[in-house]
């Protein structure tokens, strides 16, 4: 039989080298206005909050004499059920024997980093994890662009675009990464554009890391689609239960790889790092795991109800912004806005303001609202973007997240939800609206 052609090349394990992170100033100013007493608009802090599913949290109590080492790879039975899941709800091709789990995806995303050679290409804005990994990896990252104007998408031709640069200028793409739902934007991939895409990288011999974490918190406009569905042979699918099952703290990740010879070498090459770095995945999260994947239908029903509530809260928050005439793309997935301040560049320049994390600290001091910067997200440093996040308010306590869910169940109807039972998420929407005034104000 002839070899197959592999998408990937393969680099030995290094680890070294990392820039402190950008959102620290923010953290501790926050900290401090809150020893202060002062109440924070915290639209800067990104995770579902979400109570833990009673039957999920039995299992895991049940789990707890579960004391030994597991396989690097995942229990063999876990797997089955991470592939049966992928299969029904993703679509995406999964074997058992081709998954491998670990404490959370990031690990994961590390992991394959160093097990891959080539440059990794990134779109702009993405996830802040990313370039971090690859320059751990001591590898080299370039940025696919994307604009406001086109929210962010990314287009099959300026990824063609940046691929031909990157070569000219003696680079050396590898890997592409993808984030659909994507954090920070908000915005899914379409099938098109991802079979697009999977053309190209084909074409060109890249292998794809498709990061599908919040794909099950979809908004309903554009459909979950994978790049594993049009580039079988070269697409890694990344998952877990941090998003959708608001399991963060649990660190439980999933990738699933392709069926093939290279995807055999590449599960190799996972699990000697995750042996060597991790050793496994916790022991009873991982029995308790199963349960998440097994298509119980009061656990399916859950995640579907978390969808929902994210959805509503997210637009809800969108819409205000919108009203207010900052553009933002319209959120399709997980609990995110990006919207910028182009508009108010003047009136922000006499302010002092000229960078996204100048806006960030300026909103935080001078009005107590949260957020993170665009240049967080490889934006460029310039451009007035901020990342917001719906997940946080009224959700701040498990009390308070699960007087939200006993709320929704109740009445769903989206208008009485937030006005009766997220009273700061209305002051900070209020309160942005007080923003724009100021800036209007500094115009005049
Ligand atoms: C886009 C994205 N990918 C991956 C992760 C990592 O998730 P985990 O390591 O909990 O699986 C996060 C978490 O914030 C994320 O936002």
């Amino acid at each position: 039989m002839a070899e197959e052609r592999s998408p990937f090349r393969f680099l030995a394990a290094s680890a070294r080298g990392l820039e402190p992170s950008a959102t620290l100033a923010i953290n501790e100013l926050i900290n401090d206005l809150w020893d202060q007493g002062r109440e924070v608009f915290h639209l800067g802090f990104g995770e579902s909050r979400f109570p833990v599913h009673p039957k999920i949290a039995e299992a895991l109590r049940a789990q707890v004499h579960q004391q030994s080492y597991l396989p690097a790879q995942g229990l063999r039975h876990v797997r089955e059920a991470i592939a049966a899941f992928y299969q029904d709800r993703f679509r995406v091709p999964a074997h058992p024997d081709r998954i491998i789990v670990g404490p959370g995806s990031k690990p994961l995303i590390y992991a394959l980093m160093l097990a891959l050679d080539g440059d990794l290409l990134l779109t702009t804005p993405s996830w802040v994890s990313y370039q971090p990994h690859a320059l751990l990896a001591h590898k080299a990252s370039h940025r696919v662009p994307g604009v406001p104007e086109n929210n962010y998408e990314l287009a099959p031709a300026q990824l063609s675009d940046t691929i031909t640069r990157v070569r000219m200028n003696g680079g050396d793409p590898g890997i592409l990464m993808l984030n659909s739902p994507s954090n920070p934007t908000g915005r899914v991939l379409d099938a098109q554009t991802l079979e697009a895409v999977g053309a190209i990288c084909r074409q060109e011999n890249i292998g794809i890391l498709s990061d599908e974490i919040y794909g099950l918190i979809n908004h309903g406009s554009v459909p979950h689609a994978s790049a594993s569905q049009f580039y079988p042979e070269g697409t890694v699918v990344l998952g877990g239960i941090s998003k959708h099952l608001s399991l963060g703290g649990w660190r439980f990740g999933v990738a699933v790889l392709p069926n093939t010879e290279a995807g055999g070498r590449l599960l190799k090459e996972l699990r000697v790092l995750g042996g060597e770095i991790w050793s496994a995945t916790t022991a009873p999260v991982q029995y308790a795991a199963q349960l998440a994947y097994s298509d119980d239908p009061e656990i399916n029903a859950y995640i579907d109800e978390c969808a929902a509530i994210h959805a509503i809260r997210t637009h809800y928050l969108w819409t205000h912004i919108i009203a207010m005439g900052i553009r933002c793309p319209r959120p399709e997935g997980g609990f995110y806005l990006f919207p910028d301040f182009e508009w108010w560049r003047e009136p922000l320049q006499k302010l002092g303001v000229t960078t996204s994390a100048q806006l960030s600290l300026f909103l935080l001091e001078k009005f107590q609202i949260a957020t993170l910067p665009g240049s967080a997200f490889g934006s460029p440093p310039t451009q007035l973007s901020l990342r917001l996040s719906s997940s946080y308010l009224d959700m701040e306590s498990r009390e308070k997240a699960q007087a939200i869910l006993d709320a929704y169940r109740v009445d769903p109807d989206p208008k009485a939800f937030m006005s009766d039972h997220h009273p700061a998420t209305n002051r900070a929407s209020q309160q942005l609206g007080r923003v724009i005034e100021y800036f209007e104000m500094q115009s005049n």
